[in-house]
């Protein structure tokens, strides 16, 4: 199959949306990251999903959609998520809601709930609008590769098995939208990302818990929350090492462990804040944003790790942020990377 990347506009945006009616698949851009989508009520069409990107069955798919009309022929509504679509939809929070039997089984998993969302980046809306259908869509990276941020990286994962990749420039965000669950008791983060636990917590007036496996890896047999949990995720083909503790010993912890590296002939460099790429120039430094901003730091971290594989490193050494705030959501995705590896020091 000939895959086309073409620039959003009227044509580009019709042909998605003919797609999508005749079960096809299209790359499309969110504010998060790429989304590849198909129709919720197709279950052939979400079953091609799941092949095209070699992703197990038991992972269920997030649901997109431009109008909370929409939501009717989807699932029942909790009154905690109207307050939740209220603050922030359209935007990068996905919700659980009791699923309606309309949802296709292979969409959920078999599970009870439904994961909705409505992105706010207009191509997405153009395109939601013009199919006026739920799409089901997980990130557009094969699995177990960083999600894709920009086109390109859609492109290098699905060319050839998708007919088309919408190519709406580089992500904002950069990392997958904050996942909560209000239907399980205590409203809960299941996956943290551009929606803050302050910010969750200052709409609801309550506590919003943070799933344990968000920082930590799942203990033997443990059965995540949200099934996406349980996967090697976001992970580059080298090996990565986190490095924490004071600043100056951090910078000569990486520069001692990247020269025993270069002696013993790997291919090895370092993760690093802007701040630090002069100190440790000779470390093949990949500068990953400012320590000031983690917001730059979710937004270049795919695109990075992606780097990574392109380079064919073997040995990465990774500073580390705040786990905090949208620092949470680099942490969980950089600690999974990492496989939770860490030297402190
Ligand atoms: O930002 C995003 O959320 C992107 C864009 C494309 O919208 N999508 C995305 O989808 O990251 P995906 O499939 O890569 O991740 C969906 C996550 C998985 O961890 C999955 O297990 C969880 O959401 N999930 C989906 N439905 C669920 C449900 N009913 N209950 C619990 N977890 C669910
Ligand atoms: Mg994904």
């Amino acid at each position: 199959m000939k895959t086309q990347v073409m620039l959003p506009d009227p044509q580009s945006i019709t042909l998605a949306a003919d797609l999508f009616k005749n079960g096809q698949l299209v790359g499309f851009p969110t504010e998060t990251v790429y989304g590849l989508g198909a129709n919720a009520f197709n279950s052939d069409a979400v079953r091609s999903i799941f092949a095209a990107k070699g992703r197990p069955a038991d992972n269920p798919l997030i649901v997109h959609i431009w109008n909370r009309s929409q939501l009717g022929d989807l699932c029942e509504i909790p009154p905690l998520n109207v307050k939740l679509m209220d603050a922030f939809w359209p935007g990068p929070l996905t919700l659980l809601f009791p699923r309606k039997q309309t949802v296709p089984d292979v969409v959920t998993a078999g599970l009870s709930t439904v994961a909705i969302r409505m992105p706010s980046h207009p191509v997405a809306y153009e395109m939601l609008k013009a199919c006026n259908l739920p799409i089901a869509a997980p990130s557009a990276n094969l699995s177990g590769k960083p999600s894709p941020t920009r086109a390109s990286h859609v492109f290098k994962d699905m060319n050839g098995i998708i007919p088309l990749i919408l190519d709406g420039g580089n992500c904002d965000v950069g990392l997958e939208s904050t996942v909560v669950d209000v239907c399980h008791g205590q409203p809960t983060i299941l996956r943290p990302g551009g929606v803050t636990q302050e910010m969750l917590e200052s709409v609801l007036g309550c506590q919003v818990a943070i799933a344990k496996s968000t920082l930590e890896p799942l203990a033997e047999g443990e059965k995540p929350l949200s099934p996406g949990m349980a996967y090697k995720h976001y992970a580059p083909t080298g090996s990565i090492v986190l490095i924490t503790g004071e600043e100056q010993n951090v910078l000569s912890e990486m520069r001692r462990l990247v020269q025993a590296d270069t002696e013993y002939g790997f291919k090895s460099c370092v993760m690093c804040f802007t701040e630090h790429v002069e100190a440790l120039r000779d470390c093949h430094p990949h500068d990953f944003g400012s320590c000031h901003s983690d917001k730059e730091v979710a937004k270049r971290l795919f695109d990075i790790l992606r780097q990574l594989d392109d380079e064919a490193m073997e040995r990465i050494y990774s500073e580390v942020v705040f786990p905090e705030g949208m620092g949470l959501a680099v942490m969980n995705r950089l600690g999974r990377a990492a496989a939770f590896r860490t030297i402190k020091v």
